[in-house]
C-alpha cells in the first residue's frame, strides 16, 4: 500500500517544509506551520488534451464582448468593481468576523436576483433558517435566489450543476472542503483547493463567483494568501467594529483599477450606501480643539474630507512613543523631523500620537501639511480656526509641494463649508468660496495658521 506523506504547510503563506519549525522559513511567519497529507504529483496529460485547444490570434481580434461588467446593483460594490462583476470572474471578499461580509454577500444575491440573474448562495457557515432569517430582515426573500447549506466541493458543484446559476457566493472559502484530501477545512491545502475547483467552475460556466474569507487579526486573509493569486479580485471590507461605517476596497483587480473606494453604513436594514461619506467624517468634530486639523484628501476619484488629530504629552519613557493610526508612522517620524529641524518646534521628549479619525487610512503625501499642523496646534497649544483646511506635501527641507487634484479636494471643502485653505504656492486657484493661504514653507503655514513658535 502506498504510504502517505505528510508535509507541514505554512498557513500564512502556504510554503512547505519536510519537518515541523516554529517560523516559517519562507514568510518568517511564527507558529503557522500545520501537518497536512502530500498528493502525490498527478501526471494530467488529460487536462492538456482536453477541451478546444486555443490558436494564437492577432490582438486586436480578440473577443472581449464576454468580460464586460455586469453592475451587481449594490451601488458602492459597483464602484469599487469598476461597474460591477465580469462573468467568470472569481472575486474574494476578505474582512474580519463580524464586518458585516455575509450581510454584503446576501445584500448582492438580492439585488443580482431582483435583477433577473439566479443567484445560488452556498452558506458553509450557518444553516439555511438562519440565512433566512437574515434575508427577510434585509427584504431579500427572492424567487431567484437558491440558498443551500453545503460544506463539501463535489457536493457544492452538484447543487452548480442543478441551479446553474449567473451568480454563486460561497460563505466561506474556509468552511467548504473537499473529502478527498484528507485534511481539515480551513487548512492551506484544503482552502487552495477548494478555491481551485471553484475558479474552474467559475470559468468554465461564465458563472460570476465571490467568496468570503476569513482574515487574521493583523489583516492578512487567515491562510492562504496563496488564494489572492488564484482569483481575478481580492476586495478588502473593513472598519471599525464599534463604529458603523464600513470601507470596502480593491487590493488586487484584473478587470479595473484598485483606486475606487466604497463607503456603507451598518444600521438596522443592513448595509446602506454612504452619500456624504465627507460629512460623516467630520460629524462629531469639536472645533476649537487644540490638536486637530482637517485634510482633504483623495481616495482614488472621491475626494474625501477628514479629521487628523494629534496629541503630544510629557514622555516618561525612555524612548519616547510615536503612534500613528491610520497614517504612515515613518512618515510621522519624517515630518517630526522637518518640524523640529526647519520650523524649530520639537517634539523630542514627548510622546506624540496622530490619528486619522473615523477608521479611515491615508496613505498619500497630501496629508503631510495636514498633520504637521495638527502637532503643531498640540505642542503649542493653540486651535487652529475651524473653517480653515490644509493640504499639500512637506519636504525635507521644510518646502511644500502641490498636490494631485487640489481643486477636487478644495470643491468638497467648499460644499462642506470650509472657507480657508493652506496651500502650497504653486497650487492652483482655489474655487470660489474658499480663500487660499498661500505658504512656501511649514515655518510659514504654521505662521499663517496662527500659530506661534518660540
Ligand atoms: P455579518 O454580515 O454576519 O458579518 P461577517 O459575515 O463579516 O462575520 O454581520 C456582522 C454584524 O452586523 C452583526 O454583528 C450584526 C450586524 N448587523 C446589523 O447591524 N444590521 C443588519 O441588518 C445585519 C444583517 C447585521
Ligand atoms: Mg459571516
Amino acid at each position: 500500500m502506498a504510504k502517505v506523506r505528510t508535509v507541514f504547510r505554512c498557513g500564512e503563506c502556504g510554503a512547505g517544509s519536510p519537518k515541523w519549525v516554529g517560523r516559517c522559513p519562507v514568510c518568517e511567519a511564527w507558529n503557522s506551520l500545520a501537518e497536512e497529507a502530500e498528493r502525490p504529483p498527478v501526471d494530467r496529460p488529460g487536462v492538456v488534451a482536453a477541451g478546444a485547444m486555443e490558436r494564437p490570434v492577432p490582438i486586436a481580434e480578440v473577443d472581449v464582448a464576454q468580460w464586460s461588467h455586469r453592475p451587481t446593483g449594490v451601488s458602492e460594490l459597483d464602484r469599487v468593481l469598476g461597474g460591477g462583476l465580469v462573468p467568470g470572474s472569481v472575486t474574494l471578499l476578505g474582512g474580519e468576523p463580524g464586518i458585516g461580509k455575509s450581510t454584503l454577500l446576501l445584500q448582492m444575491a438580492s439585488a443580482g436576483a431582483a435583477a433577473g440573474a439566479t443567484v445560488l448562495y452556498v452558506s458553509a457557515e450557518e444553516s439555511r433558517p438562519q440565512v433566512r432569517l437574515r434575508a427577510e430582515r434585509l427584504a431579500a426573500l427572492r424567487p431567484r435566489l437558491w440558498l443551500v447549506s453545503e460544506t463539501a466541493v463535489p457536493r457544492l458543484v452538484a447543487h452548480v450543476d442543478e441551479v446553474a446559476p449567473d451568480l454563486l457566493l460561497v460563505d466561506s472559502i474556509q468552511s467548504v472542503y473537499d473529502p478527498v484530501l484528507g485534511s481539515a477545512p480551513g487548512s492551506v491545502g484544503q482552502v487552495r483547493e477548494s478555491a481551485h475547483r471553484l475558479v474552474q467552475e467559475a470559468k468554465s460556466r461564465a458563472m460570476s463567483t465571490v467568496l468570503v474569507g476569513h482574515v487574521t487579526k493583523d489583516g492578512a486573509l487567515a491562510g492562504p494568501r496563496v488564494l489572492e493569486h488564484v482569483v481575478d479580485t481580492v476586495l478588502a471590507f473593513e472598519g471599525d467594529r464599534h463604529h458603523a461605517l464600513r470601507l470596502l476596497r480593491a487590493v488586487k483587480h484584473r478587470f479595473g483599477s484598485t483606486h475606487d473606494l466604497g463607503l456603507f453604513e451598518m444600521g438596522d436594514a443592513g448595509l446602506a450606501a454612504v452619500p456624504d461619506a465627507s460629512g460623516l467624517f467630520l460629524a462629531d468634530r469639536r472645533p476649537g480643539v487644540p490638536g486637530s486639523t482637517v485634510v482633504p484628501t483623495m481616495e482614488g476619484h472621491r475626494p474625501l474630507l477628514v479629521e487628523i488629530q494629534a496629541l503630544v504629552t510629557q514622555s516618561r519613557l525612555p524612548t519616547p512613543r510615536r503612534s500613528a493610526q491610520g497614517l504612515d508612522g515613518g512618515r510621522l517620524s519624517l515630518l517630526l523631523a522637518v518640524l523640529e529641524t526647519r520650523a524649530g518646534l520639537s517634539t523630542g521628549g514627548a510622546d506624540v500620537y496622530a490619528l486619522a479619525v473615523g477608521g479611515v487610512r491615508i496613505a498619500e503625501v497630501g496629508a503631510d501639511l495636514a498633520v504637521a499642523l495638527a502637532v503643531a496646534s498640540a505642542v503649542t497649544g493653540t486651535a487652529l480656526p475651524p473653517d480653515l483646511v490644509a493640504c499639500g506635501e512637506v519636504g525635507l527641507g521644510g518646502e511644500l509641494r502641490q498636490v494631485a487634484q487640489t481643486e477636487r479636494r478644495l470643491a468638497e471643502a467648499a460644499r462642506l463649508g470650509f472657507t480657508r485653505a493652506i496651500l502650497p504656492f504653486s497650487a492652483p486657484l482655489a474655487p470660489p468660496g474658499v480663500e487660499a493661504v498661500r505658504a512656501a514653507t511649514l515655518g510659514d503655514a504654521i505662521t499663517s495658521a496662527g500659530l506661534s513658535v518660540r
